[in-house]
């Protein structure tokens, strides 16, 4: 599975799932260009470039595009992978940080992919991160699921849309993962769920976007793959 000089641009590079496929990626010889608020610890690496910018401030999307185009750069792959939670019951979740989840987890992987429909490469290939909760619901925030649900339409119609051009768009919804977002995976109500009674590592999710990404999948499309140790099998 070749990846070697691919250049790949990933929201979400400064911590968890993100950071880690920015590492595995760089490790097979692809160029990555990253997206997050706060900078990156892997900023010195000849193929890693970064670009601070907060993935709410739609209108400035230009920032984005304009240095791909003055660069002169077409990716071969996305990762939409930024997201946030803000866990509540539903009763208790405001419309603030209803919007702020959304704009994080929905809008912003539509619109940015959106703004580069003309910078991804012919036969090149988007993936999306989706999560369990898109699956299971669950005790705390409705706002999320409904977020992640979205995400999981939003690849399949953009599978259609992308098919003249053969980019292949999957998503992967991943179990609970030891990152910032799930600090404390033994605690969640959910863990007991899972067949192989531990919590998953960002770099178990990197690899599967790195095969997602490669030739290996070449027949792949418009699947959302679960990547979560066996979470609903009981
Ligand atoms: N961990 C899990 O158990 C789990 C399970 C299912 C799905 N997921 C999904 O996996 C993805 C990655 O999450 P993670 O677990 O790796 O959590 P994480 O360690 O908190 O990483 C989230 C990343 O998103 C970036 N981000 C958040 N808001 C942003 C914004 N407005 N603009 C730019 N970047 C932003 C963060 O960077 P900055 O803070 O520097 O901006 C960070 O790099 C998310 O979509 C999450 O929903 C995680």
């Amino acid at each position: 599975m070749s990846l070697k000089n691919k250049l790949v641009l990933i929201t979400g590079c400064s911590s968890g799932i993100g950071l880690a496929t920015t590492k595995y990626l760089i490790s097979k010889k692809c160029r990555v260009i990253g997206i997050s608020r706060k900078n990156v610890k892997l900023l010195y690496n000849k193929n890693f470039k970064h670009i601070k910018f907060d993935l709410t401030e739609f209108d400035k999307y230009d920032i984005i595009t304009n240095y791909l185009r003055t660069k002169k750069l077409k990716i071969d792959f996305l990762l939409n992978n930024a997201g946030i939670n803000i866990p509540n019951k539903f009763d208790k979740i405001d419309k603030n940080d209803f919007e702020q989840v959304l704009k994080t987890n929905t809008y912003a992987p539509f619109f940015l992919t959106q703004k580069l429909i003309n910078f991804i490469k012919t036969k090149g290939s988007i993936v999306n991160i989706s999560s369990f909760s898109a699956i299971s619901g669950g005790p705390f925030s409705s706002h999320y699921t409904i977020s992640k649900s979205a995400i999981e339409g939003l690849t399949r119609n953009l599978a259609i849309f992308f098919g003249k051009k053969k980019i292949r768009v999957n998503a992967i919804s991943p179990g609970l993962i030891k990152t910032r977002l799930a600090k404390f995976p033994k605690k969640h109500p959910y863990f007991e769920r899972i067949i192989l009674q531990r919590a998953g590592s960002p770099e178990e999710i990197a690899k599967v976007v790195g095969y997602l990404f490669s030739d290996s999948a070449s027949y792949i499309n418009g699947q959302t793959i679960n990547v979560d140790g066996g979470m609903f099998l009981k």
